[in-house]
């Protein structure tokens, strides 16, 4: 059976006390929500503490941004999944677009990451995607295979998420057609060893084409980053008709 998830990315967004505000405003919204449907709350590392404690009792998972293969050392700048575990995070996004495209991540770290994240039992969320570029010269699909094929060497794929990203759907308000991401994902789900991987959409979510877009049959879910930003808006697209 695949999970729904839906998942906030807040990348470098929200101090500690605008984290506990939007929890506040938040949670009431998503008490009566279907609860088949995941939810998941990706924050800063720096309001990873406070969120696990007002999360407390409440069905939203927490979520990390980054997690370092190593256990402890000489890493200036990296978190490892110990200390995630300790604060209670549940998921961890992997592989982003903007790792990759601004901090140098390479399908090898993002691999030992994928596998580090697993070996503390958080489910890692790893993200694929093809950029402008590659789609209009017609490598969209080669692209995602050999994101794939390198990424999830060695990896439990039953412990796994995968978020199919466009890149020039990033942040632009240009969304995937919602057929169009349907169909990547469908090929994505081709290449998996368990087809029950959840796998979503990640781009220009928003209240007003989540619902189209959660109504295609491939797709399970969303990584949504300017629009979980607002309680309002994440609770509409959480409660997807
Ligand atoms: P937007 O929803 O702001 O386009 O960001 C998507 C994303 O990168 C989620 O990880």
């Amino acid at each position: 059976m695949r999970k729904i998830l839906i998942a906030g990315n807040w990348k470098m967004y929200k101090t500690q006390a605008e984290a506990k505000a939007f929890l506040q405003s938040f949670l009431p919204h998503v008490e009566n929500t279907d609860p088949a449907r995941g939810i998941i709350l990706c924050s800063p590392f720096t309001a990873l503490d406070p969120m696990s404690q007002n999360l407390h009792g409440s069905r939203v998972r927490l979520g990390a941004q980054n997690i370092h293969w190593e256990e402890v050392g000489a890493y200036t700048g990296e978190v490892s999944g110990v200390m995630l575990k300790e604060i209670g995070v549940s998921y961890v996004i992997v592989g982003h677009s903007e790792r990759r495209q601004y901090f140098g991540e390479t399908d090898e770290t993002v691999n030992l990451r994928l596998k580090a994240a697993q070996q503390y039992a958080i489910t890692p969320i790893l993200c694929v995607g093809e950029t402008k570029a590659q789609r209009d010269a017609g490598e969209t699909e080669a692209v995602i295979l050999a994101q794939l094929k390198a990424d999830l060497v060695g990896v439990d794929q039953s412990n796994l998420v995968i978020a199919y990203e466009p890149i020039w759907a990033i942040g632009t308000g240009d969304t995937c057609e919602a057929t169009e991401a349907n169909r990547v994902i469908g090929l994505i789900r081709a290449q998996l060893d368990n087809p029950d991987v959840p796998i979503q959409y990640g781009g220009s979510v928003k209240p007003s084409n989540v619902d189209e877009i959660m109504a295609q049959p491939e797709i399970d879910g969303a990584l949504v980053g300017g629009a979980s930003l607002e309680a309002g808006d994440f609770a509409r697209i959480v409660n997807y008709e």
